[in-house]
């Protein structure tokens, strides 16, 4: 039998790894500019927990979420998205007040049974931050902000960055109404997902992706429209805050989030570099969220980043992170006595820091000194019988072709490969 990954997932191969990496230390790097803690959660939760956050006519809970029965045939669900595990544990673990602000990011992978094709996996990668405590709408603007950071310290160019305002409690029903209304009269010309949620939950309508659809979409009321006194000032000052802190934006009135928890702010950072799943980060203020987990009313807001999405844009626009893990010394050996001391050395190398590696194939000297070639080694330490006679070794630097002898004692307090671990692990 051949064995392939599961459909909608994906290996990251070992070339692939250092971009990832780099990824990976550029969110640690941002979210830490702006105060953010890591918080590091179950890959499964009970699945209670996403059917009332996420809501049960939303798309992920109905047909995108992978559960399954543990051996006492609790109800377990692989994480589609992580707002709500965060918000599980800081209740549990008495993270979140109301009168301070916890800002918190995490970085990992989510699971959602869609139909696999560019942009959408099954198992996928989110970067994302919450940040609880606070209604106020600067920190909606500096969410998106840190969003917009994100991207310019990887390098990425051609984004938008899409707002709206979804209301609360008090406007979303009037909203609802007039979406209802308005699609009365067209809703039979429309897909059969759309009659459902004509149903179920009218605003998802405004999500349909199908051409036919769409036409009929781009008429229907905007949400901004039907908002309450305070969710327009809020939204206002967002925009306010946006434009002074000089993030560029757009309105975008038709933008509705695929998951019910949202209030006021929703926000997507899209892509022109990507296809029809352009969007890179989804967030917004999700202020119901704990008080629905019972916990105490808790404003909160965050967004998460696709990371397979940021690779493939990166990959496009050959942003090659320069942080490939390589050798500084390769220890080439003629013989097992030989091989004794390069194991010696190469293990004082590295405690020294310094990245080494050595032939464990019983292989030729060429055969070595081509595989510190492909390793591309700085330099090669060589160890012969003479060598082990003299108690030196012959040190080829890489780069320049030089060879000189150097005493075993004195490789590594010399430094002699010239560099350090030049891996970046620090
Ligand atoms: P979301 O919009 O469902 O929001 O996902 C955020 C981002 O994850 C998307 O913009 C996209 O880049 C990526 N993504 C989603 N599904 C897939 C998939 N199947 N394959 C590849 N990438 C995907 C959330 O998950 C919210 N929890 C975000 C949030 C945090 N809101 C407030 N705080």
């Amino acid at each position: 039998m051949k064995y392939s990954a599961p459909r909608g997932t994906h290996d990251i191969l070992p070339d692939e790894t250092p971009l990832w990496q780099e990824i990976e230390k550029k969110c640690h790097k941002v979210f830490c500019l702006y105060n953010y803690k890591e918080i590091r959660t179950p890959i499964f939760e009970a699945t209670e927990l996403f059917t009332r956050s996420i809501g049960s006519t939303t798309d992920i809970v109905k047909k995108e979420m992978y559960t399954f029965p543990d051996r006492k045939g609790r109800s377990l669900t692989l994480r589609p998205e992580e707002t709500a595990p965060v918000v599980r544990a800081c209740l549990e673990n008495n993270l979140i007040s109301a009168d301070n602000l916890t800002k918190l990011y995490y970085i990992g992978p989510m699971f959602r049974y869609e139909r696999p094709q560019a942009g959408r996996q099954r198992q996928f990668h989110q970067a994302g931050v919450e940040a609880f405590g606070s209604s106020d709408p600067a920190l909606d603007a500096e969410v998106i902000q840190l969003g917009v950071k994100l991207f310019e310290a990887l390098g990425l160019k051609e984004l938008e960055v899409d707002i709206n305002s979804v209301g609360c409690k008090k406007c979303q029903p009037v909203y609802r109404e007039a979406i209802k209304k308005y699609f009365k009269e067209n809703i039979k010309h429309m897909c059969e997902d759309c009659k459902q949620r004509f149903e179920q939950n009218p605003l998802r309508i405004l999500d349909c992706k199908e051409l036919p659809c769409r036409k009929y979409i781009e008429k229907a009321p905007a949400s901004v429209d039907s908002l309450c006194g305070e969710c327009k000032n809020h939204f206002e000052q967002v925009v306010g805050w946006l434009g002074s802190l000089g993030v560029r934006y757009r309105i975008n009135d038709r933008l509705i989030r695929g998951l019910d928890y949202y209030t006021k702010t929703a926000f997507e950072i899209v892509s022109k570099q990507l296809g029809a799943q352009n969007a890179v980060c989804g967030g917004g203020r999700y202020d119901n969220l704990v008080e629905e987990l019972e916990g105490k009313s808790i404003p909160a807001v965050g967004f998460a980043v696709g990371l397979e999405r940021v690779v493939e844009i990166m990959n496009n626009e050959k942003l090659i992170m320069k942080n490939e893990c390589k050798i500084s010394l390769y220890i080439a050996t003629i013989g097992e006595d030989a091989k004794k001391i390069g194991f010696d050395l190469i293990t004082k190398a590295r405690e020294n820091g310094i990245s080494a590696e050595m032939d464990y194939m019983g292989k030729s000297l060429k055969a070595q000194m081509k595989a510190a070639d492909r390793m591309k080694a700085d330099c090669v330490y060589i160890i012969g019988d003479d060598e082990i006679k003299k108690k030196a070794g012959i040190l080829k630097d890489m780069r320049t072709a030089e060879q000189r002898e150097v005493p075993f004692d004195e490789l590594i307090s010399q430094n002699s490969c010239g560099s350090d671990c030049s891996c970046g692990c620090e």
